[in-house]
C-alpha cells in the first residue's frame, strides 16, 4: 500500500494532467462519470495566457463547469422531471466566444456588480471616478471588470467537490481604491446544492459587491423564459430612474407587477403599462429581500412548468437583481449554435443594492482594511412532478 502522502501527490499529478479525480466515497459510481472534480485546458487568450476549466460533478450526475476566465460558469447540467439532463445556463462553446461577445454570461461581476451613478462616488471625503460604460453610468466593475480577467485556481482540495478562484485587483484598477484580494468558491453537494462563496480583503476602503451573473433557462435553450414561474421573498423593491439608477425609495411591491411573493409566470405582467417596467425594458430591478438576520435566507424560487426543473435561491445578501434578459436581441449565437433571442435567459443576481456608494440609506458596501468581506448564495436544484 502506498503511503497517504504519495497517494495525495499522485492524485495531484493526475489532476494537473487533466484526469478526473473522484472522491473517495464514490466507489459505487459508474467508472465513466464518477463524482469529483476534473481539471482541463479551456483555451488560450490572444496573449497566450492559458485558461483552465474545472468540472464539478455530484453523485446524482449534476455537473457544473467553471473556467478561470471571469470565474465563468460555462455549463450547468441538471435533470428534468423525466431524468433527462440539460444545460440550464447561457454561454458560448469556446473561450473566443466569451472574449468576443461579452454579455457577462455566467461570470462573477465585480469589483461592483450593478450600477454606480455617473461612475462617481465619494468615500472618506475623496471623490473617485470610474468608467461610464453603460450610458451615463458605471456597470459591473467597468471596462475590464472581474468578468474579463483570468483568476488563479487553487488545486482541487481532496474530498471536496469544489473549486476556488482568486483574483487580486490592483489599487486604482478601473478607478477603485485599494488593492483588493478576492476569492470565490463554487461547491456542489450531493444534496443538489450549488454554493457561491465570496470573500475579500483590501488595503484601502473600497466599495465591493460581487455577484454571479449566470443567465438561466430551465426549459429549452433558445426559447423565452416568460413561462417560468418566479417567487421572490421581497415585500419591496428599489424603483429606478430612466438610466436604471435607484431613486432611493424602497417601494412596496403590493398591487404592482413586481409582486412575486406568490409563484407567478414572468410573462404574466411584463407587458403591463407600468412606468418601472418601461424603464427597465421589462424586469431589471433590485428586490429588497424580506427575511432579516445573518446567515442564508430564502430569496426565491424559479420553476419551469414545462420541464419540471426548479431552482431555490438562498443568500446572505440583502437584495436580488431580477433581470429578464431584455437586452438579448438575437445577435448572439451561443452554445451549440443556439440563437439567444429576446428574453431567452434571466438573471437572479444576489447582491447589495445598486448605487449603494451614493445612497447613504442603503446597506453599506464599503469594505475597510482589517475587515473581511463575505457573501454566500446557494442554489438548490430539484424537479416538480
Ligand atoms: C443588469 C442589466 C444589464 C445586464 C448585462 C444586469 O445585471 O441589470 O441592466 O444589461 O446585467 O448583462
Amino acid at each position: 500500500m502506498k503511503p497517504i502522502s504519495t497517494t495525495i501527490a499522485l492524485a495531484g499529478i493526475l489532476v494537473l494532467a487533466g484526469v478526473r479525480v473522484s472522491r473517495g466515497s464514490q466507489a459505487a459510481a459508474p467508472a465513466a462519470s464518477p463524482a469529483g472534480v476534473t481539471r482541463a485546458a479551456f483555451g488560450k487568450l490572444a496573449d497566450g495566457t492559458a485558461v483552465e476549466s474545472f468540472t464539478l460533478r455530484n453523485a446524482h450526475g449534476i455537473e457544473v463547469r467553471a473556467i478561470t476566465y471571469g470565474a465563468i460558469i460555462v455549463s450547468l447540467r441538471v435533470p428534468d422531471r423525466a431524468g433527462k439532463f440539460g444545460d440550464i445556463v447561457l454561454g458560448n462553446d469556446d473561450l473566443a466566444g466569451y472574449v468576443d461577445k461579452p454579455a457577462y454570461f455566467g461570470a462573477v461581476v465585480g469589483r461592483y456588480g450593478n450600477r454606480i451613478a455617473k461612475g462617481r462616488f465619494t468615500l472618506d471625503g475623496k471623490t473617485y471616478t470610474l468608467a461610464t460604460n453603460n450610458g451615463p453610468n458605471h456597470l459591473h466593475g467597468g471596462v475590464r471588470g472581474f468578468d474579463k480577467v483570468v483568476w488563479k485556481a487553487d488545486p482541487p482540495a481532496a474530498g471536496a467537490t469544489s473549486v476556488t478562484f482568486r483574483y487580486t485587483s490592483a489599487d486604482g484598477e478601473e478607478g477603485y481604491p485599494g488593492k483588493l484580494s478576492a476569492r470565490v468558491t463554487y461547491t456542489l453537494t450531493d444534496k443538489n446544492e450549488l454554493t457561491f462563496e465570496y470573500s475579500a480583503t483590501t488595503d484601502k476602503a473600497t466599495p465591493i459587491n460581487l455577484t454571479q451573473h449566470s443567465y438561466f433557462n430551465l426549459g429549452t435553450p433558445g426559447s423565452d423564459i416568460l413561462g417560468h414561474e418566479l417567487t421572490l421573498e421581497a415585500d419591496r423593491y428599489t424603483p429606478v430612474d430612466a438610466t436604471l439608477i435607484p431613486t432611493g425609495q424602497l417601494a412596496p411591491v403590493s398591487g404592482t407587477p413586481f409582486d412575486f411573493r406568490k409563484p407567478t409566470a414572468i410573462g404574466a405582467r411584463i407587458a403591463q403599462d407600468d412606468e418601472q417596467l418601461k424603464r427597465g425594458g421589462g424586469y431589471d430591478h433590485n428586490f429588497v429581500l424580506t427575511a432579516a438576520g445573518d446567515g442564508l435566507r430564502r430569496a426565491g424560487r424559479l420553476a419551469d412548468p414545462g420541464t419540471g426543473r426548479t431552482m431555490e435561491i438562498l443568500t446572505t445578501e440583502p437584495g436580488i437583481q431580477f433581470y429578464s434578459g431584455n437586452f438579448l436581441d438575437g445577435t448572439i449565437k451561443g452554445k451549440g449554435g443556439v440563437v439567444y433571442k429576446y428574453r431567452s435567459g434571466l438573471c437572479l443576481e444576489t447582491q447589495h443594492f445598486p448605487d449603494s456608494p451614493n445612497q447613504p440609506s442603503f446597506p453599506s458596501t464599503i469594505l475597510r482594511p482589517g475587515k473581511e468581506y463575505h457573501s454566500k448564495t446557494t442554489l438548490v436544484f430539484g424537479v416538480s412532478r
